[in-house]
């Protein structure tokens, strides 16, 4: 793990122009700075996803093709805190859905707290928790040939480039069988007066959540970062559709990084790329999709048509 970690660290640094990878982002001070995130005025984007699973709870039951009779398999990737889907199992439960519930997540501390909550929410709702990497678990989907209903919700799909997103859709895809679905929410393409302040709150909570980045390379490599000479600098544009975090070097500097036994320098306005949030349309998401085993099935939208959850059928 810590191997991974400092040679993707190197290497994005070493490279031109300068990145480090947005997973990277949630260590416990991560995880909390994105929950206050998630409250910020600003970031519409969870409102809006739980608009639709508050609003048409009945209609995501539908388009999904759940049957009351029929036991399935309800996987979460990511889970967080399943405030969500929550909204949903609520209704499973309530009309007596046969299903288990697998939130998937990659920290153990947040499927805790899931599942005691889920325990004592829902007490006859049955929870297995797995946690680990997204593509570690995936394999293991095979195991039960049971039905499978994938959710991955949040725009998490969004801090992938396209590229990587279309091979882990696919690969999400072959271990999945016909009829199965994964149910998918994605930010949609918008104005930049709308999604810059969503990457840029006025309370400089997401200005906190890019540095820290830079305190979890201080802490686990012997980095002597120094958070005060760089600034967190968001860009988008509505035709390209990707919101893009950079860290902005305020000085020419050097940066020692003791565990890999290397020093990286940065000229004065030199940039580190950190995070794409994607942003989609229906255009989009099919060349995303095409070699996928998946298609487009019925979309659902919030009422301002921010956000939409996508129901890509197996068939
Ligand atoms: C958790 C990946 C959906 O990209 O909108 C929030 C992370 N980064 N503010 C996003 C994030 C900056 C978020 N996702």
């Amino acid at each position: 793990m810590i191997e991974q970690f400092k040679k993707d660290i190197a290497q994005g640094l070493s490279s031109n122009p300068k990145t480090l990878p947005s997973k990277y982002f949630y260590d416990e001070m991560g995880d909390e700075l994105f929950v206050q995130i998630m409250h910020c005025p600003e970031y519409y984007l969870t409102k809006a996803e739980l608009d639709i699973f508050t609003n048409q709870t009945e209609n995501i039951v539908n388009a999904l093709e759940l049957s009351p009779h029929t036991y399935f398999e309800l996987i979460e990737l990511g889970a967080g805190d399943g405030l969500k889907t929550k909204e949903l199992l609520k209704l499973l439960d309530k009309q007596d859905f046969k299903f288990d519930y697998l939130p998937i997540d990659i920290s153990q501390n947040a499927l805790n707290q899931l599942e005691e909550s889920i325990n004592k929410e829902f007490p006859t709702i049955s929870v297995k928790t797995q946690q680990g990497d997204y593509f570690q678990v995936l394999e293991t989907l095979h195991d039960s040939n049971h039905p499978k209903i994938v959710l991955f919700l949040g725009s998490n799909l969004g801090n992938m480039q396209d590229e990587i997103a279309s091979d882990f859709i696919n690969k999400l895809g072959s271990c999945l069988s016909n009829g199965d679905k994964l149910f998918l929410g994605v930010d949609l393409i918008k104005s930049a007066s709308i999604v810059l302040p969503a990457y840029n709150d006025s309370k400089g909570i997401t200005r906190d959540f890019n540095l820290n980045l830079l305190s979890i390379i201080n802490r686990e490599l012997e980095a002597d970062f120094d958070l005060n000479s760089f600034s967190h600098q968001p860009q988008y544009t509505e035709k390209e559709g990707i919101a893009k975090s950079f860290l902005v070097s305020n000085r020419k500097q050097i940066v020692k990084i003791k565990t890999i036994n290397q020093t990286f320098s940065f000229e004065k306005g030199e940039k580190i790329a950190t995070e794409v949030s994607r942003k989609y349309n229906d255009t989009i998401l099919n060349q995303i999709i095409e070699n996928t085993p998946f298609q487009i099935g019925i979309k659902l939208t919030d009422a301002r048509l921010f956000f939409a959850n996508y129901v890509l059928k197996i068939n």
